[in-house]
């Protein structure tokens, strides 16, 4: 759930002040997966070591609250210690972490990086949770460690002094870093992405990963290096000494700034940076995403990859908040989303969709008992959303499953069923442990993320990426409707293709070609949902209603709103108003009611009806042109929101954006931080 970071200058000059920067705009770049304390460590230098060389000691800052009051603390400090910010280094090893707290609360003790002790022997960024934490903490309090966080992590670094300890005074001085941290590994259970940083071993970094992603930035510096390739093997680099710069980080958003070239490190591996080179330890035999069997490490070479991603990506161009750039650009992500999966036209004129991560499967997805769709939070609420259309143009039963709720019944999963992981970042915790079991009971397991190389991507049998670019508000808006047209494109996929229904799926087809320009079209609703947010902005609570399709539609709304507004609000099902809910309508609550055409309109209609006679205080979403029909007794008796009418099952796609935007608006408008919704993060890494 947080974000780890360093920086590595290897022969080329870099100074303090320019360490400090790379340092804090990682940070920033990560900042959305925890922003409730953050922490660095970097190096002082001095002469004292007696044979004039100068050695290093690595300096540890920590802060309370967001990477600003980080970076005003550390200048402070820098300043109070005489640090030279112009001071030169041509090695520098940096580790810095932003957090979103899982065990202690936000405090300076309990940011990382966390230590061995006085002296910072050993110092760690975490991201993930360690379960074993408690029995380690005892064994190594037994050994006379003092613990001084709540943190999990504190263990880590104290075990790697404990390991480097044993190692030496049983004689072995040439115990290397990557030796240390293996150990370390062995006795760690749980989830995690580590960066180490050593007094011991000074200008080298250790990264390693079980669960929690972790990735590697080279940037070579030299002219002569073939710096157009977008493969580069890793054992050259691991061989040479020319200047360049090293990045680890939790995702790309903190590295395609600086290079491209990227390692996605795999489970397992012990990354070790030194002397300008880059060296790999696996553990074979790894059981299980976060299982703890550990086999002997053996040396690996990987090649490096290219990353896809632009810099505009992950900046805020001209938007004020990254969940308003996100909103406004979805006719981009979706036809994006879109690109080389719809086919129309051509000798046949047949109308077909291809998804090439799902060719070899789709007969078995067929044939399948059912389909269970897993997921959290929005991603749940976007299978939801497409649960109609499979079922109907696939005749396969589908459930739905919330991944936490699934493996805290152990609910059935069969070798029969295919089970389908939603998850725009692909590293969510409770989704991970459903799909390990997922896994072990056989299921076919497909993965729905937007983040190549993720956790859900690598262990599923097939999958479908999103490709809805980077997302980096906190409240999944672009993910949302991009899920939604995936899984759309899979009905279509798995199913049959009778010819009773070639018409219904040339329709939707048509519609999925044509849903960017819908979409733009209800984006002009900007404007009036500003005024509607004045309108609510002072109000206590919120309820929306839908069904059928837009029962997701509801759900999601009313997730928007709270997440980010941190105004109460409810999703319903409409059918389950008069069971309910119904009591609690008055004059002054607001009731969002999804009416737009399709099978389930005369019902809403009438659960209008409903509420206006209890003088319930109306906004209804419904297709252009119908506010006569949907409001009782005349326009004024409502307020309308009239969006496009698409395909019934692509109408949650445009029927959300309104509600986005209210979201966007009356939490902008109530004065909180809209990509940084309080007590939140983007990824939840924990269970
Ligand atoms: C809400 C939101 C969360 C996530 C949920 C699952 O806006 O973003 O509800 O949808 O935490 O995350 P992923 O999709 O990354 O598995």
């Amino acid at each position: 759930m947080c974000g780890i970071f360093a920086y590595l200058n290897y022969n080329v000059k870099r100074d303090r002040r320019f360490i400090l920067e790379i340092l804090f705009n990682g940070l920033r770049r990560l900042e959305y997966r925890g922003y409730d304390s953050a922490g660095i460590s970097i190096d002082s230098s001095s002469s004292s070591d007696p044979n004039g060389q100068l050695s290093f000691s690595p300096l540890v800052f920590r802060q309370e609250g967001n990477i600003d009051s980080l970076v005003k603390s550390v200048y402070k400090d820098v300043a109070s210690i005489k640090l030279n910010l112009e001071e030169l280094f041509c090695v520098h090893a940096g580790i810095a972490h932003t957090r979103w707290a899982t065990h202690g609360e936000p405090s300076p003790k309990n940011s990382h990086p966390q230590t061995s002790g006085a002296g910072n022997e050993f110092l760690v960024v975490h991201n993930g949770v360690i379960t074993n934490y408690e029995v380690l903490k005892e064994t190594l309090t037994r050994h006379g460690f003092n613990f001084e966080s709540d943190t999990d992590t504190e263990v880590i670094p104290k075990l790697a002094k404990y390991v480097f300890d044993k190692a030496t005074e049983e004689g072995d001085q040439s115990v290397t870093f990557s030796l240390v941290v293996l150990e370390v590994m062995r006795h760690l259970e749980g989830a995690y992405a580590l960066i180490f940083k050593s007094h011991h071993y000074p200008n080298e970094l250790i990264a390693c990963k079980r669960g929690s992603p972790l990735l590697l930035g080279v940037k070579e510096l030299s002219e002569d290096m073939h710096s157009g390739a977008p493969f580069l093997d890793l054992k050259f680099i691991s061989e040479n000494r020319h200047p360049k710069e090293l990045f680890l980080s939790s995702d790309a958003s903190a590295i395609v700034e600086h290079t491209k070239k990227v390692l996605v490190i795999e489970d397992g591996e012990v990354v070790h940076l030194k002397d300008g080179g880059v060296s790999i330890l696996k553990f074979e035999n790894e059981k299980g995403i976060c299982g703890n069997a550990l086999s002997r490490p053996s040396s690996v070479q990987r090649a490096l990859s290219f990353l896809e991603m632009e810099v505009e990506q992950i900046n805020k161009g001209k938007y004020e908040h990254y969940m308003q750039k996100e909103i406004h650009e979805q006719p981009e992500s979706l036809t994006t989303t879109m690109r080389g999966r719809l086919k129309r036209g051509g000798s046949t004129k047949a109308k077909t969709v291809l998804l090439g991560g799902l060719k070899d499967h789709i007969k078995s997805i067929r044939r399948s008992r059912r389909i269970v769709f897993i997921g959290c939070g929005t991603s749940y609420n976007a299978a939801l959303a497409a649960r109609p259309i499979i079922e109907e143009l696939s005749g396969v039963p589908v459930t739905m499953e919330i991944a936490s709720d699934l493996v805290d019944r152990q609910g059935p999963i069969y070798r029969e069923d295919t089970a389908v992981f939603v998850s725009q970042s692909g590293e969510t915790a409770d989704t991970l442990l459903a799909l390990e079991y997922a896994l072990e009971n056989g299921a076919l397991c497909v993965g729905i993320t937007n983040t190549v190389g993720s956790a859900i991507a690598r262990n599923t049998h097939c999958g479908i990426h999103i490709n809805a670019g980077c997302e980096i508000g906190v409240a999944s808006t672009k993910a949302y409707t991009s899920q939604i047209v995936v899984m759309a494109m899979l009905a279509l996929a798995i199913g049959d293709d009778a010819i009773s229904s070639q018409a219904r799926r040339e329709a939707i087809i048509d519609g999925l070609f044509d849903l960017p320009n819908k979409v733009r079209e209800v984006l002009k609703l900007d404007q009036e949902m500003k005024e509607l947010a004045k309108l609510l902005i002072a109000e206590q609570s919120l309820l929306v209603f839908g069904r059928g399709y837009n029962f997701a539609t509801a759900l999601e709304g009313a997730l928007k709103v709270k997440e980010v507004s941190l105004m109460h609000s409810e999703g319903m099902l409409a059918g389950e108003m008069k069971h309910g809910p119904l009591a609690l309508v008055d004059e002054n609550l607001p009731i969002i009611v999804i009416a737009t055409r399709d099978a389930c309109f005369s019902k809403q209609q009438s659960v209008i009806q409903q509420l206006h006679a209890r003088k319930g205080r109306l906004i209804v979403v419904c297709s252009k042109g119908d506010a006569a029909a949907v409001c009782p007794g005349g326009s004024s008796s409502c307020r309308v929101i009239e969006v496009p009418q698409v395909e019934d099952c692509l109408q949650p796609v445009v029927n959300i954006i309104p509600l986005q935007l209210l979201a966007y608006h009356l939490t902008v408008l109530r004065g909180y931080n809209v990509d940084q919704p309080r007590n939140l993060a983007k990824s939840v890494t924990t269970q």
